[in-house]
């Protein structure tokens, strides 16, 4: 992430003006102690404040059509949706009259706090932050000049079986349906990019060829960096995939690292779905209305990157994290990118064989699971 909090929390003040704002004097949230308030949002207070300062600043541009609430109600609407993927009944007694608006609500918070990926989710563009996140990254791994951990993320949802063409486009390789975006995260599991939301059976190959951050890195704008992709990745110049049948120590060796920071990602994303419920169920989906789950999911991405900030711990794990999607893989031949698989051999030649391991081995696990 491009800055540190002081510089995030400044902007803020600045942008709030001093003492003009209807924000320091009583909020509703100061009705519930730290306990409730972590039991109802999975924030902490601090964190809270600056998520709704920052969407007071925005919803300032927005016609909000829900003048019978503050922007403090609608935002904590919002986040106990995200946090328990329902209302508590704490909140809605707190609305009285109003809360029949919720999902509408909702849905223009989601839009507000969307419209903060700009700010919040940043992929590394200068020198200096390509740097970081590739050191990072080399560090828990070994691997170098790596910008990310490329993944399709899959969030389920409700597909009526009636429209059986739909629902079949709605199925994913696990077997239940879903939408799926294409999430980018670091070693330390930020969100460096989201985008996308399509039906769950779309190949990852797909939707990475058609999205920006896709055809930025393969049109080289980003220089010479790799993102980590899994197997329903094609190898590219760009993208790297674990070599599919290791021919040997080196090459296992390679595959080991390339799992060890993909791994990264499913924390990520567990760790995203356990502090917003919501993430789990995302209700009832049909092609034509992607757009309203594309800005929760982006919306839950701003925040999740917000919270890691504020150093604010998810939930516990309750039960398993669920596993990574196996690739999903065209059947039909695949041209290989001879450059590119180059481009892999030279890499595990100079970081992977024998001599590199023994003298300087990569650090191993930085990471809990509390990424
Ligand atoms: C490992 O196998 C690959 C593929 O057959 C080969 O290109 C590479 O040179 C081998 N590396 C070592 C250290 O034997
Ligand atoms: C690994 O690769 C990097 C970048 O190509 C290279 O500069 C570095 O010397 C290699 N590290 C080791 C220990 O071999």
């Amino acid at each position: 992430m491009a800055f540190a909090l002081p510089v995030w929390l400044a902007v803020q003040e600045e942008l709030l003006g001093h003492g003009g704002a209807d924000s320091a004097a009583s909020s509703s949230f100061d009705d519930f102690d730290d306990g409730a308030l972590f039991q109802l949002f999975h924030l902490t207070r601090p964190c809270i404040a600056f998520i709704t300062d920052a969407v007071r600043i925005r919803m300032k541009n927005v016609a909000v059509n829900t003048p019978a609430l503050s922007v403090d109600a609608t935002v904590m609407v919002a986040l106990n949706f995200y946090a328990h993927g329902v209302s508590s009944a704490e909140v809605l007694q707190r609305l009285g009259p109003s809360q029949a608006d919720c999902p509408e609500v909702i849905c223009t918070v989601s839009g507000v706090i969307a419209g903060m990926a700009d700010q919040f989710i940043s992929f590394p563009l200068l020198r200096d932050a390509k740097n970081n996140v590739a050191s990072s990254i080399r560090r828990v791994c070994g691997i170098p000049d790596v910008l990310g951990v490329l993944a399709p993320a899959h969030f389920k949802i409700r597909a009526s079986p009636y429209e059986k063409e739909t629902f079949r486009s709605f199925v994913n390789t696990l077997g239940y349906t879903s939408v799926v975006s294409q999430i980018i995260c670091d070693s330390d599991g930020n969100i460096l990019s989201v985008e996308k939301c399509c039906v769950g059976s779309t190949f990852e190959q797909e939707i990475w060829d058609s999205s920006f951050k896709g055809r930025e890195l393969e049109e080289e704008l980003h220089g010479p960096y790799w993102v980590i992709g899994g197997k329903g990745y094609h190898l590219s110049k760009h993208v790297l995939t674990p070599v599919s049948e290791p021919a040997n120590d080196s090459e296992t060796r390679f595959n080991e690292a390339h799992a060890k920071i993909h791994n990264v990602m499913r924390t990520t994303l567990g760790s995203m779905k356990r502090r917003f419920r919501c993430l789990m169920q995302l209700g009832f989906a049909q092609e034509c209305s992607l757009d309203k789950k594309a800005n929760i999911i982006k919306a839950c991405s701003v925040l999740h990157n917000i919270a890691k900030k504020f150093s604010v711990p998810p939930p516990p794990v309750a039960g398993k994290i669920e596993p990574l999607h196996p690739g999903k893989q065209h059947s039909g031949p695949v041209t290989v990118n001879t450059e590119a698989l180059q481009a892999r051999q030279e890499l595990i030649l100079r970081n992977f064989s024998f001599a590199f391991t023994s003298k300087d081995p990569p650090r191993t696990s930085i990471m809990g699971e509390d990424v």
